[in-house]
Parts: C-alpha cells; structure tokens; sequence
C-alpha cells in the first residue's frame, strides 16, 4: 500500500489550505495511517466537509464516495474528489471576471449591504454569479471549481471565516485589532478568484478509480461502504455546537441564487437562511443520531473522528459500537493510546470499529 506523503511526490497533486470550521486536514496522514491495516476499497466520507480526507482517500488509490449535506459542500466534492482531469484555463477566467452587471443579478448588493462585504466586493460577487450561471454549464466540473474558487475567497476575507454575524465594521473601522489580518480581508476578489484556481488546478489527479460527490443526509445514502468515514459536526460538554448551516449560509445561498431570497430569516440582521431541521446541531438530539448512524452502517468498517470532550461521550459511542462490531479500537493524536485527559483539554480522537 502507498503512503499518503510518498503519494504526493509521486504525483505532486497537493491539497489546498482552507479555512472551515472542523477541518481535518492536519489529522490526514494520522488517520490514514490508523486505518492503513484494514482492508477495504470502497470508502464513504459522509460528513465530507473539506474534502481533505476524502482527499487522502484518493491519493491513496480508494475509490472515495464523498457526501456534505450542504450544496456548497457538494461543490468541493466535485471539484476536487469526483473531478480527475478539468482544469480551469484563462478563458474561462475571463469569462467569469468580465463586468457585466446584469440588474436581475443584484441580490447581494441589496440584500447583504453593509453585512459582510463591502459595496464594490457585492457588486463583485452578483457579477461573478451572473457569469458562472449564464456562460457555464451548471453540471460541470468548471461550474463546480469556479464556484469553489469563489467560497474560498469569501471565507478568508471574513473575520472569523464565517457568516454568522454582521460585522463588516470589523474590517472597515479605524481601529486597533488583536485578531484577524486586514490585509488578507482586503485583498481583492479578483486577486484571490486567481489564486484559488492555481491552487485548485494544482489539486486536481486521476486515481484511475471512479470517485463521486454526494449531496444528501448521511442517514438517507444507500451505498454499501467497505469503510465509512464519520465526521458529524461537534457538540461539546458545555453544549456549544458548530452549525454549518448558520455559519456558512451565504455560500449556500450563492449556490441557489435564484430562490435565495425566499429561504432567508429577514428577522435576523445577518440574513441567514431559515433554519433546517438537523439533529447533530442538538445535545438532546446527537446521541440517537449516532446510534441510527452506526447501525445503519454496521456493515462497514467504521472510523469516527471525534473529541475527547464531545456530547455524547467516547464511552457511549464505544459502547454503541461493541455491540455492532468484534474490535472496538480508540486512538488520540499524538499520544500513544488514549487516556481520560488529566487536564480536561479537548483532544482529537479516532474510533475504529471493525471485524
Ligand atoms: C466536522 S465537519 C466535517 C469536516 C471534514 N471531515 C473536513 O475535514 O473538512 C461536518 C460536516 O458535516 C456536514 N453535515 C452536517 N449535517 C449533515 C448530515 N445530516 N448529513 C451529511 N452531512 C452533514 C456539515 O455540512 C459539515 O461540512
């Protein structure tokens, strides 16, 4: 079996840096490592985020479902996961920078003025959207990598890399800050669109194996995985969780463009879109979601990434797992075996079930 990093150099296909909320990118070649003595193919990254395990999956030579219940997420796993071969060349940047400023693609001047960008980045971003869905066919694998190459470059120009508050103020006051960099805020979109597309270029490999993207509830797939992935989006102890939903709406909007307007909670200053129903945002919630969730997989080997001070805890998912599969095995990064945490910090954790 190939290695991940001897991959690379083989290949010189490389991951791009992104910025989101739970990311797994830095734990990629431990997880690959744990779970390098199994045996398996067909592998499903159900809670597929970044793609970056999906990802090393691939380099990897597995044949990699990925699956994000956000559409925009979805756009990740075709840019980079099913897509073996398209790039993106400077006709297609052309086209999708040229100013056209077409007044029925005005929704993000309008709505989201004074929100999170600035007037003129608006302006940017309805023109951008206009290009992509007027020049390119939206079941491409360009209309995914532009669309890739736009979230990106919203992301790293927010404070905080999120969408959950209104707080363009924070890039635009006179003011001394201790976080953030305001020169990365205020680098443009133009400079970043072309930034993103080297980097997404450089990441784009055949594995020689049918890989595809995904954009459903992992409860709702029907595909019968050799080895599942799971990473749910984290609840911990004291009850603060990550919903993506809400801290990324904007992107989601972009992918919809044309029903955005009647999905958002006008209440609400930032605009998000109405809320959706999704059990792993609650702590009541989360427990019976994990034990639908492994059952339903039981088949499968299992591997879970988790936090040592999650809601529910490590022994009930271990617990939950015993009764589905004959090895039930804990790992935390960088320490040997996993021990309860004398100083109460969070670690990252690798559950593994399998028979
Ligand atoms: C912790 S993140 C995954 C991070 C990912 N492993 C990475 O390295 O980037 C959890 C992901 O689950 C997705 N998600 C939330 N609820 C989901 C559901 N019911 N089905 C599938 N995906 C879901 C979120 O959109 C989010 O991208």
């Amino acid at each position: 079996m190939t290695h991940f990093s001897e991959n690379i150099i083989l290949r010189k296909a490389q991951f791009p840096n992104t910025r989101y909320q739970g990311s797994k990118l830095k734990l990629v070649n431990w997880i690959g490592e744990n779970v390098k003595f199994l045996d398996f193919e067909n592998t499903g990254d159900i809670f597929g985020g970044t793609a970056a395990v999906s990802y090393m999956f691939k380099m990897k030579d597995k044949s990699v479902v990925y699956n994000d219940l956000l559409k925009f997420n979805y756009y990740t796993g075709a840019a980079l996961i099913e897509n073996s071969s398209e790039l993106i060349n400077y006709d297609d940047l052309n086209i999708v920078l040229s100013e056209q400023n077409d007044e029925n693609y005005s929704l993000v001047q309008n709505i989201f003025k004074d929100v999170y960008f600035t007037d003129d980045e608006n302006i940017f971003i309805d023109n951008y959207i206009y290009n992509l869905n007027s020049y390119f066919d939206h079941y491409s694998y360009k209309y995914a990598m532009l669309l890739w190459c736009l979230f990106q470059a919203c992301i790293i120009k927010r404070p905080f890399n999120l969408f959950h508050r209104k707080n363009l103020y924070m890039r635009t006051n006179d003011v001394k800050r201790s976080f953030g960099n305001k020169v990365t805020w205020d680098k443009s979109f133009n400079w970043y669109i072309r930034k993103f597309t080297e980097e997404l270029n450089q990441a784009i490999f055949d594995n020689g194996k049918q890989n595809i993207s995904l954009n459903m509830d992992a409860m709702e797939l029907d595909i019968d995985f050799d080895l599942v992935y799971i990473d749910t989006p984290y609840i911990s102890i004291n009850g603060s969780n990550v919903d993506y939903l809400h801290f990324y709406h904007f992107l989601e909007g972009l992918c919809g463009y044309e029903g955005w307007k009647d999905k958002i909670d006008f209440s609400k200053k930032h605009k998000p879109l109405k809320n959706i129903f999704n059990p792993w945002n609650y702590k009541d919630k989360i427990s019976k979601a994990f034990v639908d969730l492994l059952n339903k997989y039981r088949k499968s080997h299992i591997v879970i990434s988790y936090r040592s001070d999650g809601i529910p805890s490590i022994e009930f998912l271990v617990d939950t797992l015993k009764k589905l599969k004959k090895n039930v095995t804990v790992f935390s990064y960088g320490e040997y075996r996993y021990v309860l945490s004398q100083n109460g910090k969070s670690q990252e954790m690798l559950i593994l079930g399998y028979d």
